[in-house]
C-alpha cells in the first residue's frame, strides 16, 4: 500500500500501461480527467508482469470515470490495489499490496487473492463425501487453510478482458481432480469489473464433474485511510449479522452459532473496531452469521474511516462474513516503498460459507454437485463524504 504523492510515476505507469494494450484489451477508451495535473484513460489496460510455472503473468488497470484504477494480475487473480481519491481529492491506494510480481511469489498472507478451492479452514485437513474420505494438505497446524499448499491464489489464471459498459476483467482455472486432495475438475471462472458508481463487482463461477465442497472469496486488506502507517483499529464497522461461529484454540468453528448481542461481537450497530478489539483473544478473526436469508444480493457491512472520508459498503449473496484483523501481521512484510506491514494495519471482510462446513453438517452446504452451477456475487462499494 502506497500514498500516491508521486502523482508523474502514476501517469507514466498509465502511459506504459496504455501502449502495451493487446488484442485481448479494448482499446475503446475515453478520455477523462480526473485532476488538474493528471490525465487517466477509462477502460482497462494490460502490461507484461513476469512469469511462473510457465505461464505470462500480467497485469490490468481497470479505470472508471471517477478515475478510480484497480489493479488486478492473473497470478493468483491477486486484486494488487485499489486506488480512490479521499474527502480532499488525494488518490491513495486503500489495500495491501506489492508493485511487482516477485513480492507476491513469497507468499505473503494471501495478499488480495482469489481464494479456492475452499476459503478458510477445513477441520484435520480432512472430510467425508458419499463414504469416501478425502485427504488434503495440512497447511495450517493440523488444518487445511485456503485451499492448501498451492490453492488458487498461488496459480496463474486465463484472462479475458472486455470494456463494453464497465471494465471486466474474466479469469478462468481448471482445478483438476485431486488437486490438493479434493474430488473432480472443477472449472472456475471468475469475473471482476469495476463501475462507474466505484463498485468492484466480483462474480465468482465454478461447475465440477463430481461432488466436491467449493468456497471461494477474495482475501483484499483493506485500510481506507490508504497509508499503513496508521492502523485499522480507529475504522468503524457495521456487520448486519445477529450470530457468529465461535471457535477452537485453531480457528476451527465449534459448530454453535452464537448471538453476538452483549459481546464484543456485536457490530450490529457501526462501532469502532479497536473499542473492544482487546477483548478477543488474538484479534477479530471470525466467521459472521449473516441475518440475509437465502441467495439474493445484500448489503452486509459498512466500514468508514472518518480520517480519509472513505466508507466502503460490502454486498453478497454468500450466508457468511470473515472478519479478520490482520492479527498475523507482524511488520516483517513491507510494502513496496519500504514500510513495514504492522499487526491490524489491514482487515479483510471474506464473503463466504462458514469455515469447515464439509464437516460441520448444521452448516449451509458447500458441496456442489455435476450439473450444478454455482454463482456467488460480492460487491465492494467505495464512496467519501466531505
Ligand atoms: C483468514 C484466516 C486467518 C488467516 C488469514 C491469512 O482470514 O481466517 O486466520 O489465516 O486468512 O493470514
Amino acid at each position: 500500500m502506497k500514498k500516491l504523492s508521486n502523482k508523474l510515476s502514476m501517469t507514466l505507469l498509465i502511459i506504459l500501461a496504455s501502449t502495451s494494450c493487446d488484442n485481448n484489451s479494448n482499446n475503446n477508451n475515453k478520455m477523462t480527467t480526473t485532476d488538474s495535473s493528471q490525465t487517466t484513460k477509462t477502460g482497462i489496460t494490460k502490461i507484461d508482469w513476469g512469469e511462473h510455472d510457465g505461464k505470462k503473468v500480467h497485469l490490468y488497470t481497470l479505470v472508471n470515470n471517477k478515475g478510480t484504477e484497480v489493479r488486478i494480475t492473473n497470478y493468483g487473480g491477486i486484486v494488487t490495489s485499489f486506488i480512490s481519491a479521499d474527502n480532499n481529492g488525494n488518490k491513495s491506494d486503500i489495500v495491501l499490496g506489492f508493485n511487482s510480481l516477485d513480492p507476491y511469489l513469497q507468499s505473503p498472507p494471501y495478499f488480495g487473492a482469489l481464494i479456492g478451492r475452499y476459503g478458510n479452514r477445513i477441520a484435520d485437513a480432512k472430510f467425508t463425501l458419499d463414504g469416501n474420505i478425502y485427504k488434503l494438505a495440512a497447511n495450517n497446524g493440523k488444518n487445511h487453510l485456503h485451499g492448501g499448499l498451492k490453492g488458487f491464489d498461488k496459480v496463474v489464471w486465463d484472462a479475458s478482458t472486455s470494456s463494453d459498459n464497465a471494465s471486466s476483467l474474466t479469469l478462468k482455472y481448471l482445478s483438476k481432480n485431486g488437486e490438493e486432495g479434493y474430488p473432480g475438475n472443477l472449472n472456475v471462472n471468475v469475473q471482476y469489473t469495476l463501475t462507474d458508481d466505484n463498485e468492484l463487482k466480483i462474480e465468482y463461477n465454478a461447475e465440477t464433474d463430481k461432488a466436491t465442497p467449493v468456497n471461494l472469496t477474495n482475501h483484499s486488506y483493506f485500510n481506507l485511510s490508504g497509508d499503513v502507517s496508521n492502523t485499522i483499529l480507529d475504522h468503524t464497522l457495521m456487520i448486519d449479522a445477529d450470530k457468529y461461529t465461535p471457535v477452537d484454540t485453531t480457528l476451527i468453528p465449534t459448530g454453535e452459532l452464537k448471538p453476538v448481542k452483549g459481546t464484543s461481537f456485536d457490530f450490529t450497530t457501526a462501532q469502532k473496531i479497536g473499542s473492544r478489539i482487546g477483548q478477543v483473544t488474538g484479534g477479530y478473526d471470525h466467521n459472521w452469521v449473516l441475518n440475509k436469508k437465502g441467495n439474493e444480493i445484500q448489503r452486509i457491512a459498512t466500514l468508514s474511516d472518518s480520517s480519509s472520508g472513505r466508507k466502503l459498503e460490502v454486498f453478497t449473496t454468500e450466508p457468511g462474513l470473515q472478519f479478520y484483523t490482520g492479527n498475523f501481521l507482524d511488520g516483517t512484510i513491507k510494502t513496496s516503498d519500504g514500510k513495514p506491514i504492522n499487526k491490524n494495519t489491514a482487515l479483510c471482510l471474506e464473503t463466504q460459507h462458514f469455515p469447515d462446513s464439509p464437516n460441520k453438517p448444521g452448516f449451509p452446504s458447500t458441496i456442489l454437485q455435476p450439473g450444478q452451477k454455482y454463482h456467488t456475487v460480492t460487491v465492494y462499494k467505495l464512496s467519501v463524504s466531505k
